[in-house]
């Protein structure tokens, strides 16, 4: 049995394994409608989602497959003092795979040690967020035909932000990407991303202050959210929030084939009049991860067609 909790959890072949299923489920959708039928998937929310629960649960519908779930702690036993492992114990016995999102980092793991069934890790809190990586992973190859030779910029909370960590810690196995690191002092990505990643394989990164005295290197700009709920500290936050705003002048420097991505949800760090730029990819992006946890929800469930 097979869990995804860390990007790192899959190689680099089963990573091409899960983008080139996305890519003939993009093609053929048809071939694709039953082949989970009389299979569940659960999703655990404990924090709130929009696009990695709805995309989950339409991901296993478009399979044939059932699902069952709640969306907040607050619903579930969790309010009543429940533990994650009695928790995992029980729906193991309902859903043949379980997808889950937790505030607290590690969650998942714990999950993955006393679970029946496979698990899922769709967000752990400022740690890991491995779908939303294989959804970049997928969008970056079908925008740009290649996972190497890229310059990538990521901007915004590089501290907290999971999206980030992951996808750094993924693209980390391939080969000539240069990575800027566009944030605050205060939102700088962790020490442990620099040593475990940067300076354990010898990748060269740089770290500015301004995302236009690096616009007309990127190939990839990879936008983030300054993300409220992981401060301690509102007047931090406020502070902080409006640090990195894309806007339509600031795209006037950057090349004609740039990719943006966001991971999404946007709270105004791309202006909406970026929206219309074919260089804006972040609802393709969103579209992708339903098809590529379609993919992850067969290879973890064994199921070929
Ligand atoms: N990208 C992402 O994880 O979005 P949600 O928080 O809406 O799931």
């Amino acid at each position: 049995m097979r869990h995804l909790i860390d990007p790192m959890d899959l190689s680099v072949e089963e990573i091409d394994e899960i983008l080139d299923l996305a890519d003939d489920i993009i093609l053929d959708k048809e071939k694709y409608q039953e082949v989970c039928k009389h299979r569940k998937l659960a999703t655990l929310f404990f924090e709130p989602s929009t696009r990695t629960r709805l995309s989950f649960e339409a991901a296993m519908m478009e399979l044939g497959g059932n699902v069952l779930g709640f969306s907040s702690a607050s619903s579930s036993s969790a309010s009543k003092g429940e533990s994650v492992a009695d928790t995992i114990r029980v729906v193991g016995c309902y859903a043949d795979i379980i997808a889950m999102r937790h505030p607290k980092e590690g969650a998942p793991f714990v999950a993955s040690e006393y679970s029946p069934v496979p698990i899922i890790n769709a967000g752990d809190g400022g740690h890991n967020h491995p779908t939303q990586t294989l959804t970049d992973l997928l969008t970056i190859r079908r925008e740009k035909g290649r996972l190497n030779k890229l310059t990538v910029g990521f901007c915004g909370d590089l501290k907290f932000g999971r999206t980030v960590h992951s996808l750094i810690k993924a693209l980390s196995r391939y080969d000539d990407i240069e990575y800027i690191m566009i944030s605050p002092e205060e939102l700088q990505i962790p020490e442990y991303i620099k040593k475990d990643v940067f300076e354990k394989k010898n990748i060269p990164y740089s770290e500015v202050r301004t995302m236009e005295e690096v616009m007309p290197k990127l190939d990839i700009l990879y936008m983030t959210r300054v993300q409220r709920e992981r401060f301690f500290n509102e007047a931090d936050y406020i502070r902080l929030k409006d640090s990195f705003i894309l806007n339509t002048e600031k795209l006037k420097t950057a090349k004609e084939d740039l990719t943006i991505l966001h991971p999404l949800p946007r709270v105004n760090e791309i202006s909406v009049k970026v929206d219309n730029d074919p260089r804006a990819c972040y609802f393709r992006q969103a579209l992708n991860g339903k098809f590529v946890r379609m993919a992850l929800i067969m290879k973890l469930l064994g199921v070929n067609v």
